[in-house]
């Protein structure tokens, strides 16, 4: 519904299992399907450590289904979400051509794992265009306030954390370390808008041809936890209390891109500052009813 009041355009909408092949095959037998862009995906980290069988279930098999009915219905095209995640710990910036380091979570190695699996597919069928797109931090959320990011319960996030906070739905923010080897010691990362990423996507199918392509969607810059807090607080004008806690398990330093194969080759990048990620983020959540 909101997404139709945004477009101004009508959407057809299944709500279908996409690990469920049968009901993936009629949507494909009824629709000439022009290219398939794959969300569906469990993403929090720490869940997936205490639900593996989940997340390998749901985030390989639907990667399968999908890329098994494109192979039977003639569909070429495909864009995957991937996530910044499958470099693992490795030096910054991150770029395309660097080799993978192993993963720290199911989560992060269903990723990589699909990664790998379309690889495989497009070598073995090179009339196949997939674009895999490495998503860094995305915050934010539409300028209408009528779409952004709603977790269920307490939020795993950093932003939407902070946004929680400022509403008052949340009594602090927690720091997690403040002794990396960073600017202020503080974890680094890339936060880039919802709208830039979403644009991201637009132009990878827009720009894709046949083969395996790998792309970084992130804004090259890294940016503190204690950065990102006293952005919020100067775009909105208000207040994010927090206390520094000790290092989340599993977290790396930096994570930044290297963000100049998307511009070069896709024609894409990231427009929208910070500023703009604290203001659209804090909108959405002041509109939020939950
Ligand atoms: N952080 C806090 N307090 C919080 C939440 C986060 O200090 O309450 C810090 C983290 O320690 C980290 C930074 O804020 O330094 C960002 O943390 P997020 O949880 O927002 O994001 P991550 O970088 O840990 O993870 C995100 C996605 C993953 C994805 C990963 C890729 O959530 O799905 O980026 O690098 F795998």
């Amino acid at each position: 519904m909101k997404i139709m009041d945004i477009a101004d355009k009508e959407v057809t909408f299944y709500e279908i299992d996409v690990t469920d092949s049968q009901a993936v095959d009629i949507i494909f037998r009824n629709y000439k399907i022009d290219g398939v862009i794959h969300f569906a995906g469990l993403k929090a980290v720490g869940e997936s450590v205490e639900k593996p069988l989940e997340y390998y279930y749901n985030n390989i098999v639907s990667t399968m289904v999908l890329i098994k009915a494109c192979k039977k219905y003639g569909v070429n095209r495909f864009v995957f979400s991937s996530s910044a995640t499958v470099y693992g710990d490795n030096k910054v910036p991150f770029v395309e051509t660097m080799d993978l380091l192993p993963t720290t979570n199911p989560y992060g190695e269903t990723k990589a794992m699909s990664e790998r699996i379309l690889t495989d597919i497009v070598n073995a069928n090179p009339a196949f265009s997939v674009s895999i797109l490495r998503y860094f931090n995305p915050v934010g959320a539409h300028k209408s306030g009528q779409i952004g990011e709603a977790p269920n319960g307490i939020p795993n996030n950093l932003m939407p954390f902070i946004t929680q906070v400022a509403k008052g739905k949340l009594e602090k923010l927690r720091v997690f370390g403040d002794d990396y080897p960073t600017v202020d010691g503080t974890g680094v990362r890339d936060y880039i808008h919802v709208v830039d990423l979403a644009e991201g996507h637009v132009a990878a199918l827009e720009n894709l041809t046949a083969g395996i392509h790998v792309y970084n969607l992130g804004t090259g810059k890294g940016t503190s936890v204690l950065e990102l807090v006293k952005a919020f607080e100067e775009a909105n004008d208000i207040e994010v209390p927090y206390d520094i806690v000790a290092r989340r398990p599993g977290d790396i330093a930096s994570c930044y891109a290297d963000a100049s194969k998307a511009e070069q080759e896709l024609g894409w990048k990231a427009k929208r500052n910070l500023v703009a990620m604290c203001r659209d983020s804090w909108r959405f959540e002041k509109n939020f009813k939950g």
